[in-house]
């Protein structure tokens, strides 16, 4: 069985790529025959998620995995959430994604966020998500150039360095995406039998 992972941001591809067994065939959105860009219209991470996954099974007929995370601040009520990809507008520029969080958290306090990722699961017969969550803080400046989109914000809880700041080993032991993607192995092992 191969699984199409259905993302156009590198960043989540490697990561996953990386984080599921290699006893796992993987597929990009191209080897589905699918676009870059996959309709998300939800409000919520689940909805995103799961919206992705059904519209790419429905399109290659093959079982899909897709990943929706955001970024929830504690003293933004949650924002910018599942908004997190477009917060600073339709160009999902990290750059300016960074500026416009640190910007509305000037003055505020506390600066507590997880990263939350939700992973849809479509197959023929079943349909399954998967979440994962990571305790952290906002810094004031970004820090380190590893990762992808907010990683240079962020600490994770019980440690000095940002996402950014590590390597791909040690975020990928604690992460968010690692801890959603080790549900939904599980899972897949338990049903497909896969190694
Ligand atoms: P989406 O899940 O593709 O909608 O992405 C949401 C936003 O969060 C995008 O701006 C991503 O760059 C960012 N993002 C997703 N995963 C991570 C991560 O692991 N670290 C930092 N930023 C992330």
């Amino acid at each position: 069985m191969r699984i199409i992972l259905c993302t156009g941001n590198p960043g989540k591809m490697i990561e996953l790529r990386a984080l599921l067994p290699e006893g796992i065939e993987l597929g990009s959105l191209a080897d589905g025959g699918l676009p870059t860009e996959l309709p998300e219209n939800g409000d919520t991470l689940e909805a995103n998620a799961l919206e992705k996954a059904r519209f790419a099974f429905g399109r290659c007929g093959e079982p899909c995995l897709a990943d929706d995370t955001g970024l929830e601040v504690d003293t933004l009520n949650g924002l910018p959430g599942v908004l997190s990809a477009r917060y600073a507008g339709e160009a999902k520029d990290a750059q300016a994604n960074m500026r416009k969080l640190l910007r509305e958290l000037d003055g505020k306090e506390p600066r507590t966020a997880r990263f939350r990722t939700v992973i849809a699961f479509v197959g023929p017969d079943d349909e399954a998500l998967f979440e994962g969550t990571v305790e952290g803080r906002i810094l004031e400046a970004p820090r380190g150039d590893g990762g992808f989109g907010y990683d240079p914000l962020f600490v994770p809880q019980g440690e000095e360095r940002t996402f950014a700041e590590m390597d791909a080993a040690a975020k990928n032991a604690i992460s968010h995406r690692a801890r959603a993607v080790e549900k939904a192995v599980r899972y897949l092992k338990d049903r497909y039998a896969l190694r």
